[in-house]
């Protein structure tokens, strides 16, 4: 079947299989490595990717429902180097291992698009399906709080 979609500004059309989920089309034949694989189903925010504006689970998401959206992954929001965010998070030590890491960076960075001043518990809803298993969450959450009480990401 046909795919054609953008993928970080950059279109593709592909061929895929009905059953090809988008998270493995993303990493094996559209040049993006940052979502993760995980659980595989649903439960760990690993995979998450920004499908038009908003955050979804691409090992949830058939590649042909795709077909005509606009992507973006972690790799899309550094072409000019870090976002404000993702420098708060390196500065703010917020991550060890770094799986979760591409997850959390969309899912906070959909959230500053959607709401620019944040609540703890806006930031706390917003990442509770993203699962990290090294940090405690503190400074993935303080990161995000400074970036939203900075103003624009
Ligand atoms: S790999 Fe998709 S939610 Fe865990
Ligand atoms: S930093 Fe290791 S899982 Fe989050």
């Amino acid at each position: 079947m046909d795919l054609n979609f953008t993928v970080n500004g950059e279109t593709w059309a592909l061929d895929v299989a009905p059953a090809d989920v988008l998270l493995d089309v993303l990493r094996e034949k559209a040049a993006v490595k940052s979502p993760k694989i995980g659980c595989e189903r649903g439960d760990c925010g690993s995979c998450t990717i920004i499908m038009d504006g908003r955050t979804v689970r691409s090992c949830l998401v058939l590649a042909v429902e795709a077909d005509g959206h606009e992507i973006t992954t972690v790799e899309g929001l550094s072409f000019d180097g870090l976002s404000r965010l993702q420098g708060l998070f390196l500065s703010n030590n917020s991550f060890q291992c770094g799986f979760c890491a591409p997850g959390i960076v969309l899912a906070a960075t959909e959230l500053l698009e959607r709401k620019p001043n944040p609540s703890r518990h806006d930031v706390q809803e917003a990442l509770a399906g993203n699962l990290c298993r090294c940090t405690g969450y503190e400074p993935i959450i303080e990161a995000v709080l400074a970036a939203g009480a900075g103003g624009d990401q």
